[in-house]
């Protein structure tokens, strides 16, 4: 399976075989081009993507050591995202299954994201309960099966990653903010300024915007307060609440495995304490690696394996769809 990824900002492609092998795992990230502007740039992103999708995706083959006429399928992410750049990767994933005469796939990179952590370790146990933690989405989401997902939490506001992103570029760290949150943390003090853990107890939603403003207001009443203590005690909170809710979670629909994804899924401290939390707690812990948590086609092509299994080939007359959502069973 030829997966390609152009959602956002990173062009990628990668072969997988059996849905868990990776073959090749090639990522393109555009984050210096957008890095002057503080963030995404739509425009230069679909046209990054179009420069760099041919020679991204001859290199995922090249890499896994076969060409063209190997590939049984190809599949593609075609929402949620940025509409021009979504657009890039369907078009190019589109024509290389009809030259190829093999089937296309439309893959929800949510989903896809949902898959990452059998990459690694294909063992699936199922029911397991994924935290979703990219710059976009906060979820909690139990799989019961392929293709079998229950929404059991959400942000209701701001993402968890939109949240390190803001704070940082509040505190200067630059963009993009997790990263640097992370690295400033290391030297911070956690426990420096108690802020909010906002509905910690209060059923398995999120909210984040509370802690953000915390954050500012804190900064503001004490200009001379340490950034590095800031950054580690504001990751603490998030962190705090994301493995709360995540066993919570767990507990609550018997689940026997929890799964981590999302690019937040990057972060130190939130690996560290989701090890901790599934040991305690018995749980079957799926941590991908760091590569495998931030956008990557590796996780398009797994989950596009499963869903060409289950429903076939996608016509080719599908679209892109910025808002697409998770299917979820009623
Ligand atoms: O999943 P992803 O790569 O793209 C989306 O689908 O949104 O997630 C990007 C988000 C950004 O908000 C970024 O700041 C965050 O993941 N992130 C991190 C870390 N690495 C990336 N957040 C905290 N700590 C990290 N080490
Ligand atoms: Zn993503």
């Amino acid at each position: 399976m030829l997966g390609i990824e152009t959602s956002c900002d990173e062009t990628a492609a990668a072969c997988v075989r059996g849905g868990t092998q990776v073959m090749s795992s090639v990522v393109s990230s555009q984050v210096d081009l957008h890095a002057r502007y503080g963030g995404v740039v739509p425009e230069i992103a679909s046209r990054a993507h179009s420069e760099l999708i041919i020679p991204v995706t001859a290199r995922a083959l090249l890499e896994a050591g076969i060409d063209g006429a190997d590939v049984d399928a190809v599949a593609a992410t075609t929402g949620p995202g940025l509409i021009g750049a979504l657009l890039v990767g369907v078009s190019a994933a589109k024509a290389l299954a009809l030259a190829w005469d093999v089937p296309f796939v439309s893959v929800n990179h949510l989903e896809a994201h949902l898959y990452a952590g059998f990459l690694e370790e294909p063992e699936l146990r199922f029911p397991l309960v994924v935290l979703l933690v990219s710059g976009g989405h906060t979820m909690l989401v139990l799989v019961e099966g392929h293709g079998r997902y229950r929404l059991l939490g959400q942000t209701l506001v701001d993402a968890a990653g939109e949240a390190f992103d803001k704070v940082a570029r509040f505190l200067g760290l630059g963009y993009p903010g997790g990263p640097a949150i992370d690295a400033a943390a290391m030297v911070g003090d956690p426990e420096a300024i108690r802020f909010p853990r906002s509905m910690l107890d209060d059923g398995l939603d999120f909210s984040f915007s509370g802690l953000k403003t915390s954050v500012v207001n804190h900064v503001r009443s004490h200009p001379q307060v340490s950034t590095e203590d800031v950054a580690a005690s504001f990751q603490q909170a998030v962190v705090d609440v994301l493995v709360a809710k995540a066993r919570r979670a767990a507990r609550e629909v018997g689940a026997v495995a929890l799964a981590l994804g999302g690019g937040v899924a990057a972060n130190s401290l939130l690996r560290e304490q989701f090890l901790g939390a599934c040991a305690e707690d018995g749980l079957h812990a799926f941590l991908p690696s760091r590569q495998m948590c931030t956008d990557n086609a590796a996780m398009i092509a797994a989950a596009g394996w499963y869903r060409l299994e289950r429903e076939g080939p996608t016509p080719l007359d599908c679209g892109a769809d910025p808002n697409q959502r998770l299917s979820i069973v009623p």
